[in-house]
């Protein structure tokens, strides 16, 4: 491959903490180690549909103080899907006879605004739907090398993304907080993580936080269960109970719990709001079962309260972990070593503690993103290990 003299570096899909300290490893080495120039894209495919505007150039001097923080300088955007870009007028986005939106394949003029700047590969840091285009535009003939983020953990072709261990942290401190005053009050405290369609997040927490419970999605559950277990707790020593919901998973009767619909996001909905459920169904179970003198759980717990708490993007804000700051570091270093050593058309993968290369072909082995999708395993480890620990995921 050509040597690489201009490279461009972007970050996409929803942030996550952690995207600074890789963009500041691909500029360190770029600089450092090879002599390139890094230009940086700001908002992702739409700042490569809209060209020079976008650009801007990044030095040692702009990236060095940024390793621990949140966000990102390049800026996000989780809807900017070229291959399938909303048409607008004046009225906003325009809708067919159908009343669904209409959409132009943009992606040629990104690919010339990439030729134009003289930027010789791209690097894309981002999640499933990010490396997609990513994998599109390399088909294109645009070199690039995709770094793998999301606090969901959920892509299978890595070991961790990053993100997620700053995620979990934050869950964690929220739960630290939340057993307090769970604790003064006698109180069942549910806690809703994010994650999408996978558990991994909420099983982190769970275990960290020492819940009673862990919800997610790749358990279905028997809410009679996590009641049982929740009442053990109330009638221990420690008289209140922690529950830990991913939002991912379904209410009692098996329905997904939106909180939107977003017909030009990707994703389509935004899940949200099962902690809530969770909790409301927790409160009139525990209180429909009474002792002769009518107490739910004893003189100290007459009635039960419940109460649910959702961090929703707190989880995605603040300092990077230290855990995280050196992962970051390690893939954005590896992204620029491999580029340099012919890897195009790759994302970077963390395996066995190795940095190494996968095709993107692999990475998105079709228009169908599901198939690179990272569930928790039910039958792994860990979630073995939780049930040890008296966790009970109500099967
Ligand atoms: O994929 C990361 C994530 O934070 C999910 O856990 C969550 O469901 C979603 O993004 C939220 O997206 P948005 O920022 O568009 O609300």
């Amino acid at each position: 491959m050509g040597e690489i003299k201009k490279l461009g570096i972007m970050t996409g899909g929803g942030d996550c903490s952690g995207l600074n300290a890789v963009i500041r490893a691909v500029v360190t080495t770029a600089i450092n180690k090879y002599g390139m120039e890094c230009v940086g894209i700001q908002n992702c495919y739409r700042g490569l549909y809209l060209g020079e505007s976008q650009m801007v150039p990044l030095t040692l001097d702009n990236v060095d103080e940024i390793i621990g923080d949140g966000g990102t300088i390049l800026y996000n955007s989780n809807k900017d899907n070229l291959f399938k870009y909303p048409r607008r007028d004046k009225n906003g986005i325009v809708k067919g006879a159908n009343g669904k939106p209409l959409y132009d394949n943009v992606s040629g003029v990104a690919v010339e605004n990439v030729k134009k700047a003289g930027i010789d590969a791209l690097v894309i840091i981002g999640g499933d739907g990010t490396l997609t285009s990513g994998r599109d535009y390399s088909r294109m003939g645009i070199k690039v090398m995709g770094v793998p983020k999301t606090i969901d953990n959920d892509l299978n072709s890595t070991d961790q993304t990053f993100g997620f261990d700053t995620a979990v942290n934050r869950n964690v401190d929220a739960v630290d907080c939340l057993k307090t005053t769970g604790k003064s009050h006698h109180r069942v405290m549910v806690l809703e993580v994010m994650g999408r369609e996978a558990g991994h997040l909420a099983l982190h927490t769970g275990i960290a936080g020492g819940a009673d419970a862990i919800i997610i999605p790749e358990i279905p559950y028997d809410i009679v269960k996590i009641k049982d277990r929740v009442k053990k707790a109330l009638l221990s020593k420690k008289q209140y109970s922690l529950v830990v919901v991913a939002e991912g998973a379904p209410s009692p009767e098996g329905k997904s719990v939106i909180s939107i619909v977003q017909d030009t996001s990707p994703d389509g909905v935004k899940l949200g709001g099962i902690g809530g459920i969770i909790s409301k169904a927790l409160e009139a179970m525990l209180n429909s079962e009474r002792d002769e003198n009518g107490y739910a759980i004893s003189d100290t717990i007459m009635d039960v309260e419940c109460r649910s708490s959702a961090l929703s993007h707190v989880q995605r804000g603040g300092d990077t972990s230290a855990a995280d700051r050196v992962l970051c570091t390690r893939y954005g270093s590896a992204a620029v070593n491999l580029l340099v050593e012919g890897y195009d058309k790759h994302m970077v993968a963390l395996r066995n503690n190795e940095m190494v290369p996968v095709p993107l072909e692999e990475v998105i082995p079709s228009s169908n993103m599901s198939s690179n999708f990272k569930p928790v395993d039910p039958n792994g480890s860990l979630v073995k290990m939780a049930k040890t620990m008296g966790i009970c995921f109500g099967d």
